[in-house]
């Protein structure tokens, strides 16, 4: 072998030692000295700068019902809705890391199998404290125009209210700068972030902002109500005197509060007291404005769903629809506040008769969207 030879070996086997060495490369932002690897990084110094793309603008799809009777869903113009930021706010709503001990998500108290309510009646957080409210569920928010949110509407738009449980201390218990900390040292948030917002630094705002645009897209629109209304389907002699018992002023007289064929929303997200009690433990929406007139007051729940969201109430006092229906029939109780629609309170409700109570019951289980809470687009993707 020529002195020519053996050197060009050397420099393959030298070439060689370097680029093995180089695939070796950890994952992460690129540095200076080259250490890290990231194909997506811009440059190899340091600043974790990455390629930016431009979010993908994303439109809500509008279920036929909806979008026939109410005016376009509310949307701030400061969060606009992408494909990135709602899938970014999926997996924070899925994220165990904004819990002060990682163990509790979003999820874990909104549960999409209940329509993103609490099956329990009062939530636990991670200190195995009991909330004592029912756990709202979560759907056709972008239509609440008058953004308030909670039982007694303390938080305005859903960005605002999703800063709220992260610091409970009944719920996940968790400062913002430690649940912003957590998602800056992982290893694939801060490029999420970098896509949506055009930024790898993360703060609470954005954190919200992501999280609200995933709570937009939750839409339910397909039960078998809305299929009738459609023409897909037929209820039967029972859904149909239902409906009417619902709609009826001198009947169930139901409609004012909670929406009809042509609110399909089925509240009317305002604050009301439907006569529950006497003497109201929990003022509600009173304790929020501090006027007296409020009190006792609670935002109307959507009737979507309700075989999925048991218990009811903001007390989650009624486990079941035949409660609720025997309530506003026969256990109707006056106090300063009751709404003025509560007309039949002094005979202690509307006084249905056993067969109306069934046919309103068979009515108000048409407004269950199976798809809503089997979408695997609403899922857990971690
Ligand atoms: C420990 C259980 C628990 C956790 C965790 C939790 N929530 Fe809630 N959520 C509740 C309860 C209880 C209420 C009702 C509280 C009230 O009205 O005072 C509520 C209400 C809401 C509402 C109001 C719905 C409406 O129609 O007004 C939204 C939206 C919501 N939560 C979103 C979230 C988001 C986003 C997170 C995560 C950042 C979260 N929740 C974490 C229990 C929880
Ligand atoms: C004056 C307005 C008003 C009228 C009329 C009214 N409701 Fe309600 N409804 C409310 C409010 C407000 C709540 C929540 C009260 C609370 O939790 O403090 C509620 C709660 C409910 C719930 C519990 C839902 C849940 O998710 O917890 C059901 C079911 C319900 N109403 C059905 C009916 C039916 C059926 C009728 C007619 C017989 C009716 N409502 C009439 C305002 C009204």
């Amino acid at each position: 072998m020529s002195i020519l030879q053996s050197k060009i070996i050397l420099l393959v086997l030298v070439a060689v030692g370097v680029s093995a060495t180089s695939c070796r490369k950890k994952e992460g932002c690129t540095d200076a000295k080259a250490l890290n690897y990231d194909r997506k990084a811009k440059a190899d110094n340091g600043t974790c700068e990455y390629e930016v793309t431009n979010p993908t603008s994303y439109s809500l799809e509008i279920p036929y019902t909806i979008g026939k009777y109410l005016p376009s869903p509310y949307n701030p113009e400061d969060n606009p809705l992408t494909e990135e930021g709602i899938a970014l706010g999926r997996k924070l709503f899925y994220e165990k890391k904004l819990s002060g001990d990682n163990t509790l998500s979003c999820a874990g108290c909104h549960k999409q199998e209940n329509a993103f309510a609490d099956p329990d009646a009062f939530s636990t957080g991670i200190d195995g404290l009991l909330g004592s409210r029912s756990a709202m569920p979560i759907f056709n928010a972008a239509w609440n125009y008058s953004r308030k949110f909670f039982w007694d509407g303390r938080a305005l738009d859903i960005e605002g209210q999703a800063l709220g449980p992260v610091v409970n201390p009944v719920e996940m218990h968790e400062i913002w700068p430690n649940a912003v900390a957590k998602l800056q040292a992982d290893n694939e948030y801060p490029a999420l972030f970098k896509g949506v917002f055009g930024t790898e630094t993360i703060d609470s705002m954005k954190v919200v902002k992501a999280i609200a645009q995933f709570e937009r897209t939750l839409i339910s629109g397909n039960a078998k109500f809305d299929k009738y209304l459609r023409g897909e389907s037929q209820l039967t002699p029972s859904e149909l005197n239902g409906y009417n018992i619902f709609m009826d002023e001198a009947g169930g007289d139901c409609f004012h509060c909670h929406g009809s064929a042509t609110n399909p929303l089925w509240t009317d997200n305002k604050f009301h007291n439907n006569g529950l009690d006497a003497s109201p433990a929990d003022l509600g929406l009173g304790a929020v404005t501090g006027d007296a007139n409020d009190n006792g007051k609670f935002k109307t729940p959507s009737l979507r769903n309700l075989i999925y969201t048991a218990p009811y109430m903001h007390d989650s006092r009624f486990a079941t629809l035949d409660e609720v229906i025997n309530f506003y029939s026969l256990e109707l109780k006056y106090s300063p506040t009751i709404d003025p629609l509560m007309k039949h309170v002094a005979a202690g409700g509307v006084q249905l008769n056993p067969q109306d109570r069934i046919d309103l019951k068979a009515f108000l289980l048409t407004l269950s969207d199976e798809e809503f809470v089997t979408n695997p687009k609403f899922s857990n993707p971690n």
